[in-house]
């Protein structure tokens, strides 16, 4: 996964490496087909002056400049180049999920489908501990919807039907033991603990990642994730032995990141080698 290309990681240890770059530019200095699966959590582009509700207060969303909208077709575009840039760098039987909320995730499925990915499902994942609606004109909003797809419709990818079905998934309330994993997931936003070393304004929860990375790859597999913010993605990659790349183009989220993984390996939770 090394490559004279690449710039000085920002942070490298026990197989997780961290950059700190635009993902477009990173993603083309990487080897082409050598990784196994990327997770994307791109920004959604909803800071635009709309409000939400923090601590049972009236907030404005403003996530930073990097998850502003700049108009439909601009964002499409983005979305659609960092989306090919993947492409090069997946193999072949590889797989891609990309989370989204209505904001960004229609265009980031057209743009999938538009480069020849073939997607495999969309997953709705359901947060109960959702923050109420304050204005009341509005249904609350509750999920996100997450797609996976994988390169060509022939492709043979990943996936690990036994742990979706037999694992341990006891934070789900919708999912019964020994029966089929299905495509709505129950999963609470990040508990406190997980943003003890300060938080991300979109930090995904680990139990989400858990589920992705245990049900897609295998033991031994590169798991990229070109806007990886806090670094969540790394930490469960590590924690069931998969090897990480991150890019995110704010270094403060990448000392977050840093610290969160450090602190893991500390613990002596999840893989050491
Ligand atoms: C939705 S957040 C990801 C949060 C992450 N999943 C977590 O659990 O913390 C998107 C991230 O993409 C980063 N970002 C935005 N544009 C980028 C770009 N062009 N290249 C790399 N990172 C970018 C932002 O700094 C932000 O941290």
């Amino acid at each position: 996964m090394t490559d004279n290309n690449l710039i000085p990681p920002f942070f490298s240890s026990n197989d997780c490496i961290l950059y700190h770059a635009d993902c477009l530019d990173l993603l083309s200095r990487l080897e082409e087909h050598s990784v196994d699966l990327i997770f994307a959590d791109p920004p959604y582009n909803l800071s635009n002056g709309g409000f939400t509700c923090k601590s049972g207060r009236r907030a404005p969303v403003h996530k930073g400049t990097w998850d502003e909208s700049r108009g439909i077709e601009s964002d499409f575009q983005f979305h659609t180049a960092w989306i090919t840039a993947c492409r090069r760098v997946l193999n072949e039987n590889g797989t891609i999920w990309i989370s989204g909320t209505y904001h960004s995730v229609y265009a980031s499925g057209y743009a999938l489908q538009c480069t020849g990915y073939h997607i495999l499902n969309d997953i709705c994942w359901f947060k109960p501990n959702a923050p109420p609606n304050l204005s009341g004109r509005y249904f609350t909003a509750s999920h996100e919807t997450l797609i996976w797809a994988r390169k060509s419709r022939d492709a043979r990818h990943t996936f690990n039907y036994d742990i979706t079905k037999n694992g341990e998934w006891s934070e789900d309330a919708f999912k019964r033991p020994e029966r089929q994993m299905r495509s709505v997931w129950s999963i609470p936003s990040p508990k406190r603990a997980e943003k003890r070393y300060g938080s991300h304004p979109t930090q995904k929860p680990r139990a989400l990642l858990k589920r992705i990375i245990l049900s897609c790859t295998r033991e031994g597999d590169t798991v990229l994730d070109p806007f990886c913010g806090s670094g969540t993605t790394g930490l469960v990659a590590y924690e069931f032995h998969r090897r990480f790349i991150g890019i995110d183009s704010e270094k403060k989220y990448l000392d977050l990141a840093r610290k969160r993984f450090l602190n893991l390996v500390d613990s002596g939770e999840g893989n050491i080698r």
